[in-house]
């Protein structure tokens, strides 16, 4: 698939024919996860640590340092290969290295490969919060090899869950239809099952990303169904919950504020629900969650302006939208959603 210029590919073992795929370049220069075994011989290899630990501007400046040691120039090419984490870290790296070099993105969690690899969002967290310094740059390639998932442990494994979810609620009730009908296909990690679910919540973001890529237009807000909620409670719960438990639970607070607006039926809540816990995920705030913390960090979040909390609510299947939400009205979703445990 393209995007803007950038190819998508999904193969089942595709990591094996690499070399045949890379774009021409100068030198390679491979970022990978500590945890996870490298497949391919670049001219350096720099090794990070897994998860958010690799999403700091620390990290990036070695590399950058180690970039120009290996005297890399503007024809090499940056390979990335790990979870969403290294992902957006090595994407900033890659844009901002002499203003720019070609970049390949090996998505190895479920999240990575139908989220965070694709529409160019990059970043490393900042003193504020995630992702505050980033830009957006589309990669060369993001090449998504299924069977990398077979190592990803359980936890992750149902992270990633959330966003194709989230995928499925912004296309439409069809997609949630399909969802629920192939549960017990997924939940036994039927490889074409899973391999037809990527490819939907792909198509997906690819749709709202080709049409604002640099997210101006609302159209691609609506991916951040859940997010708000989600963002917050990443923080508020300190390395408590991975982004997917975040967004699930961020999802259905998100579904409440729409019954509570009279937006949508309970159903649709219900319907979310059964389908995140379904496939292991959580749906209700851990216990002991501040909520005027949660509020606060609502109020701070990047797409807030001027101190207003701005949420996505659903007016139904596939129509998500954004709208202006009252402190008020997040503190009864919190209360709601806290007790319903
Ligand atoms: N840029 C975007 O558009 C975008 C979208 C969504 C999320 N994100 C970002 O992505 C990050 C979350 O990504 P994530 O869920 O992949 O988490 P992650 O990158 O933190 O990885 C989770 C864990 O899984 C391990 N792991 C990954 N792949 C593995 C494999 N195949 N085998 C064994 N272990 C493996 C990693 O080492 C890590 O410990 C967050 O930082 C989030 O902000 C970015």
């Amino acid at each position: 698939v393209d995007l803007l210029g950038s190819t998508i590919l999904v193969e089942r073992g595709g990591l094996q024919r690499l070399s045949a795929l890379l774009p021409r370049s100068t030198g390679t220069a491979l970022i990978v996860d500590r945890a996870i075994p490298q497949t391919h011989m670049p001219t350096v290899t720099f090794t990070v640590p897994s998860g958010e630990g690799a999403k700091s501007l620390q990290e990036a400046i070695k590399i950058w340092e180690g970039l120009e040691e290996a005297q890399l120039d503007r024809g090499c090419c940056i390979i990335a290969q790990g979870g969403g984490a290294l992902l957006d870290m090595a994407g900033f790296v890659a844009s901002c290295y002499l203003r720019g070099v070609s970049l390949v993105l090996i998505p190895t969690s479920l999240l990575a490969m139908v989220d965070a690899s694709i529409g160019g969002k990059n970043g490393v967290n900042g003193l504020n919060g995630k992702n505050r310094i980033g830009t957006t740059y589309l990669p060369a390639l993001t090449l998504i090899d299924p069977c990398l998932l077979d190592t990803l442990p359980e936890r992750q494994w149902s992270s990633g869950w959330a966003e194709v979810i989230k995928c499925a609620a912004i296309q439409g009730e069809a997609s949630i239809g399909w969802l629920e009908e192939h549960l017990p296909l997924l939940q036994q990690r039927d490889p074409s099952t899973v391999d037809q679910a990527i490819q939907a919540a792909i198509s997906t973001k690819i749709e709202k990303v080709a049409g604002d890529l640099h997210d101006r237009t609302g159209l691609r807000a609506q991916l951040n169904f859940g997010h708000t909620f989600g963002h917050a409670l990443e923080t508020a719960c300190q390395g408590q919950l991975t982004h997917g438990e975040a967004v699930s639970i961020g999802m259905v607070c998100a579904a409440q504020l729409s019954i509570d607006l009279g937006l949508v039926q309970p159903t649709f809540k219900h319907r979310l629900e059964k389908l995140c816990r379904a496939l292991c995920l959580p749906t209700a705030m851990p216990y002991g969650t501040d909520l005027q913390q949660l509020v606060a960090l609502m109020a701070r979040d990047k797409k807030s302006i001027a101190g207003q909390i701005t949420c996505l609510v659903a007016h139904g299947w596939g129509q998500i939208r954004r709208q202006p939400i009252e402190p008020s009205q997040i503190r009864a979703v919190l209360y709601t959603n806290q007790i319903s445990q």
